[in-house]
């Protein structure tokens, strides 16, 4: 799509929207029409879209293909060593969902049952959730970096009676266990009644009789026959569970047609999809973008879907690059903390080796891509041929929300347009009131989107209560995201963080992501996490955690150029009061900063710290406890 194309559906999807959204629900393929387009509102929290309508997202993303394209590749997978990888046509992923499918009514998964799912990224992962969706049962996919405690947590709080899970996966050239982490975890799980468990990683597993059953042997007693369920437009399709700022996990129910529907329109649109695509999202179905953008919204589009288990640097640094060689990939969709990991490795080691020249679109997402790290991925990984399409959403959205599109002309760091059909504003957060016009990096306001769309989260399971508290009843008549934003002159918006990560210094509101991409943007620096903590004079100021690149020596002399270039290239009142330089900052396994952790720790408050078993490596917590700078 031409960019003025793009801007007069713009206008068509805004002025016309009931329009706009019935042409893009004709585009599914319906059992049963709707009657009712769209009813309920965010006052009253009872949305609902297409109402009376029955379709099946299996049928949608795998069976309406085989007409024409059966022999299409669906997904390949490559494995964590370069020796392993599969290739699946379309009708062979259809054979295989609906084997998986009988299989799991063999073990008595009915419609409307919720089917927990942790498995490592291997085909058995999607063809799970298809095969879900086929019969009409809800998943709850629990990523597998996660400990027994949240699986327990996950598993008790949706009262699943199922778990699908694998002997074992690979990761950078290690056996991960699975199997075990799931022995631990049910020992608190009263309803677990079966354990399906995929062959992967050939690990020595323990098999309880009556309860664990090893798919290879059931699948071979299962005709390979299994029709689709009718499923209402408002069935649910899945649970996802997300962390909030407080308590524990909330359990984020999407529903059938408009999460489908969403989940492929962004996919088509904002991506620019042609028909041979190779399409490669590095993100595991554990994630909101695993569902959405592995899974649904590709195949639902007929795209041809690329999943690899391993990590990007194993065995060699240039990985995710040859692989991107090896399968000639297209559009290729990752997340600024794992860009700046690679681009602090080093081109040499990372592109040299590597053409990259199949490269079209490269996308971004869970963070604001900083400008440092935007360069690199467009004048390095893709040599400057390539469109950056930074994409802003949610778990809750469902789908993209906020992106240039790879039709708009190139911006670094800013999000720019709400996408097709979704209203965005920016409130002041005193007076809650919308501000029409440009704010800057130093003056914004809240994030929220002014009508419902197809694609929004419907409830939290649950806990209604919770879902209305905590998105609609902060701003009256607004979906409120909990993110900070701004509108340039042009009228582009910029995402500048976390609401909860605002430091307030003489009275300016900093965004924190403001602050870390000019410090990451410094020649020395590969990844930088900033707080605010307490000062007699300014109210607050900076207390900055700093990851060097590889061949950056640590001295008091680079801390002062650090403070000097954050007061040159943001401007004075980013007063950074400390730096602490760490080898490592603490993240999720998606790779979010957990800032909650740094706070405490800057705080000298790590008594409350807390839960820390959702890290990546939950190791580096002494070691930043430890290095921590007295400022008092
Ligand atoms: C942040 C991931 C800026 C934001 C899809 C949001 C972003 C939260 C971006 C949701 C982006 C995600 N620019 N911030 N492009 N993408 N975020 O639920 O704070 O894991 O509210 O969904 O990540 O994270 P979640």
């Amino acid at each position: 799509m031409q960019q003025s194309d793009w801007l007069s559906q713009k206008e068509f999807s805004l002025n016309e929207s009931n329009a706009f959204w019935t042409k893009e629900a004709e585009k599914l393929d319906w059992i049963t029409s709707w009657k009712t387009l769209q009813s309920g509102s965010f006052n009253t929290g009872d949305i609902k879209w297409f109402e009376e309508g029955e379709l099946n997202v299996c049928y949608n993303c795998v069976d309406r293909h085989l007409d024409k394209y059966a022999d299409k590749t669906a997904l390949i997978w490559e494995g964590d060593s370069p020796d392993d990888y599969k290739a699946i046509s379309f009708d062979t992923l259809h054979k295989q969902v609906m084997r998986f499918a009988n299989v799991l009514k063999k073990i008595g998964v009915k419609k409307g049952d919720v089917v927990c799912i942790y498995l490592p990224l291997i085909l058995e992962a999607p063809i799970a959730m298809l095969a879900c969706a086929r019969i009409g049962a809800i998943h709850s996919v629990i990523f597998a970096g996660f400990s027994p405690q949240s699986i327990e947590d996950r598993v008790n709080d949706a009262a699943s009676k199922f778990i699908i899970t694998a002997d074992g996966g690979f990761r950078g050239g290690k056996k991960v266990a699975l199997k075990e982490n799931v022995d631990i975890a049910i020992k608190n799980c009263p309803t677990v009644e079966k354990v399906l468990v995929v062959e992967h990683a050939k690990n020595d597993i323990q098999l309880e009789h009556g309860r664990d059953y090893l798919y290879h042997l059931l699948a071979n007693e299962v005709g390979e026959q299994c029709d689709v369920e009718p499923m209402n437009a408002e069935d649910p399709l899945f649970i996802l569970y997300t962390s909030g700022s407080t308590g524990k996990p909330k359990g984020v129910v999407h529903t059938t047609a408009g999460y489908l529907l969403y989940a492929s329109l962004t996919h088509r649109e904002i991506f620019g999809v042609r028909e041979n695509d190779v399409y490669w999202c590095t993100a595991d179905v554990g994630w909101i973008t695993g569902h959405s953008y592995v899974v649904y919204g590709p195949l639902a589009n007929r795209t041809t879907t690329l999943i690899y288990e391993g990590v990007p640097c194993y065995p060699a640094k240039s990985r995710f690059f040859d692989i991107v060689d090896k399968y000639q990939v297209n559009i290729f969709y990752t997340a600024p903390t794992a860009i700046r990991a690679l681009q602090a490795e080093g081109d040499e080691a990372v592109l040299a080796n590597t053409s990259r020249d199949s490269l079209r679109v490269l996308g971004s997402v869970g963070e604001p891509i900083n400008r440092e790290a935007w360069y690199w991925y467009h004048d390095k990984v893709g040599k400057s041929n390539c469109s950056i399409v930074d994409t802003w959403w949610q778990t809750e959205t469902g789908g993209i929300m906020i992106s240039p599109g790879f039709a708009h002309k190139q911006k670094p760091g800013s999000a720019m347009k709400s996408f097709l059909g979704i209203e965005a504003a920016i409130l002041n957060k005193d007076t809650s009131k919308e501000i029409s016009g440009a704010l800057s990096a130093h003056d914004y306001g809240a994030l929220a989107i002014k009508k419902p769309w197809p694609g929004m989260m419907r409830t939290l399971w649950g806990d209604h209560e919770r879902y209305m508290d905590t998105y609609f009843n902060v701003y009256k008549g607004y979906y409120y995201p909990g993110d900070g934003a701004y509108r340039d002159q042009e009228g582009d918006i910029w995402i500048s963080g976390r609401l909860d990560d605002i430091i307030s210094i003489a009275g300016h509101r900093i965004g924190t992501a403001e602050v870390e991409s000019v410090i990451d943007s410094h020649h020395a620096v590969a990844e930088t996490a900033v707080i605010g903590i307490p000062d007699a004079i300014k109210g607050e100021v900076i207390y900055a955690y700093v990851t060097l690149e590889r061949d950056s020596i640590p001295t008091d002399q680079l801390k002062k150029d650090i403070i000097a270039w954050v007061r040159k290239t943001y401007g004075p009142i980013a007063t950074i009061k400390v730096i602490q330089w760490t080898d490592e900052l603490p993240k999720t396994r998606s790779g979010k900063i957990m800032r909650r952790i740094l706070r405490k720790i800057a705080h000298f408050e790590e008594a409350q710290i807390g839960d820390v078993s959702t890290l990546a490596d939950p190791e580096c917590v002494p070691a930043l406890i430890e290095g921590r700078i007295d400022y008092r």
